[in-house]
């Protein structure tokens, strides 16, 4: 066999959220987190936000594929692929159920340790999320979340807790994920943890940014960044050889046609969006281009003397990023508006698209993977790529060659990118087990290797199917990415 591109210690692996595969909303004293409040949708009716919990609502994460009480033979099924890589979060309201507790709750601590522990036992390096969309509900109606800025003790708090608990589990951590979200038209509640003003979905279908809601966003960033970065700086401390990442969710834009207008719209959306972020957390500094940014927005980022040296001193040691589809940059208002794509961009009239409407383009990830590498010389990890499908159970298995085709041109895009000089430290699949949609609350939406019997109201056996992706991703990591 040819001798593989990738680094012979390259993860392969798979990638969950707490809030999307756990369910068991309630037990050993969870708290609730802005995810539980978010009802079941479809891709053409939003997921809807209710502020206290409506009886005869279906909300997906109370039940989701109780990965909490079978995590075993989850990790098990893992294992059997050969993971070398498990990306999971660690939900802030099992540990602290109102965010602002004194005291940790000791079986949310107990729980994540057995989950690690059992990683560990498998050979698998654990990849830990702080925070995805787990915002504790508490703190949004004592502070609209991310807005105070008293929210970065409670976070800090929250972080070196777990940090202290797992120093001897955990060597690789991520902050927030895809913490730019708000910048791409959704978020606001799910990542800011802040109360909407409406019933509104989570990805917003590129909804204007209105300057107030703007001066939210930017705000509630910065105190995350600065959230970031003293977790950052108090986990070397804990533990010198800890190593941090940022999360994006990157966001490829081609310019529509070869008009210098929309050539240098796609070049803004691309700065404001996936550099805006990036820099902060990589270089330490906003990048120049916010200047005229937050000119636009009509915001102001409210900072205090001391951060310009937190952000400097709490940088992330390697870049990761979630990678599903690109878009077009078009400074043609009614192109845009006719074709908008879920991240405010206009659909590529070249590219095919999954039935949610995302469009595949695998080169789109060589391009990303080049580009982020060129400008922060920074390992990078893929910790999110795939496809969701609405798979069918036939004889207890899924022929899911679609899937297959998916991840193998991205892999293969991935490849070449090795080949063009990128280092990349892991390949983290996202939803490697059937779980919710964050998107649209549907199971429908699947992604897994793994299928789960469980549907979009809650109901199914929830027992576990190996599909034909299985037993093809285990073939890839044997071979380290050569045998696709
Ligand atoms: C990313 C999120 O945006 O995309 C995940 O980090 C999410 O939480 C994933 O599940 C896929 O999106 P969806 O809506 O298809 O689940």
């Amino acid at each position: 066999m040819k001798k593989s591109v990738f680094r012979e210690d390259f993860y392969w692996g798979g990638a969950t959220a707490s809030n999307q595969c756990e369910g068991a909303w309630k037990q050993d004293g969870k708290g609730e987190s802005c995810a539980d409040h978010f009802t079941v949708g479809k891709v053409d009716s939003p997921r809807r936000f209710t502020k206290e919990i409506e009886e005869g609502s279906i909300y997906p994460s109370h039940f989701a594929v109780n990965h909490y009480n079978q995590y075993e033979e989850d990790i098990k099924l893992f294992a059997e692929m050969g993971f070398k890589m498990y990306r999971l979060s660690i939900n802030w309201t099992r540990i602290f159920p109102n965010g602002d507790d004194q005291k940790p709750n000791q079986k949310g601590l107990d729980h994540y340790r057995s989950v690690l522990e059992l990683c560990r036992k498998y050979g698998i390096e654990p990849l830990v999320t702080m925070s995805h969309y787990e915002f504790p509900y508490h703190l949004t109606k004592k502070w609209n979340g991310w807005e105070d800025r008293r929210t970065i003790d409670c976070f800090v708090t929250y972080t070196k807790t777990i940090m202290e608990e797992y120093k001897d589990l955990v060597t690789y951590w991520l902050t927030f994920n895809e913490i730019n979200t708000p910048l791409m038209g959704g978020g606001v509640t799910m990542s800011l943890g802040m109360m909407p003003k409406e019933e509104k979905l989570f990805f917003g279908k590129g909804d204007k940014i209105t300057p107030n809601d703007a001066n939210l966003i930017v705000n509630g960033m910065h105190h995350q960044f600065i959230a970031s970065a003293k977790t950052v700086i108090e986990g070397r401390k804990i533990n010198p050889n800890f190593k941090f990442g940022c999360m994006i969710a990157s966001n490829v834009v081609y310019p529509y046609t070869c008009k210098p207008e929309d050539v240098m719209k796609a070049w803004e959306v691309q700065q404001r969006t996936n550099y805006y972020c990036g820099d902060v957390m990589v270089r330490g500094e906003y990048a120049p281009f916010t200047k005229s940014y937050l000119k636009d927005l009509q915001a102001t980022i409210h900072t205090l003397p001391e951060d310009d040296a937190i952000l400097k001193e709490g940088v992330v040691d390697y870049y990761a990023f979630s990678y599903y589809m690109s878009g077009c940059g078009t400074a043609d208002k009614e192109i845009l508006e006719k074709n908008k794509s879920i991240f405010s961009t206009a659909k590529n009239p070249y590219l095919k698209a999954s039935e949610w409407g995302w469009q595949i383009d695998p080169e789109g990830l060589r391009y990303y993977l080049n580009e982020t590498y060129n400008r922060y010389k920074v390992p990078l990890m893929v910790v999110e790529n795939g496809l969701g499908a609405n798979d069918k159970l036939e004889n207890d298995t899924v022929h899911d060659s679609y899937r297959i085709d998916y991840l193998r041109q991205h892999i293969q895009a991935m490849a070449k990118a090795v080949e063009d000089g990128v280092d990349i430290l892991a390949y983290t699949m996202w939803g490697c087990i059937d779980i919710v949609s964050a998107s649209t609350g549907e199971m429908k939406k699947r992604y897994g290797f793994i299928y789960v019997d469980m549907d979009d109201r809650g109901k199914g056996t929830l027992k576990r199917y190996k599909k034909d992706s299985f037993y093809w991703f285990k073939k890839v990591i044997q071979s380290n990415g050569e045998d696709l």
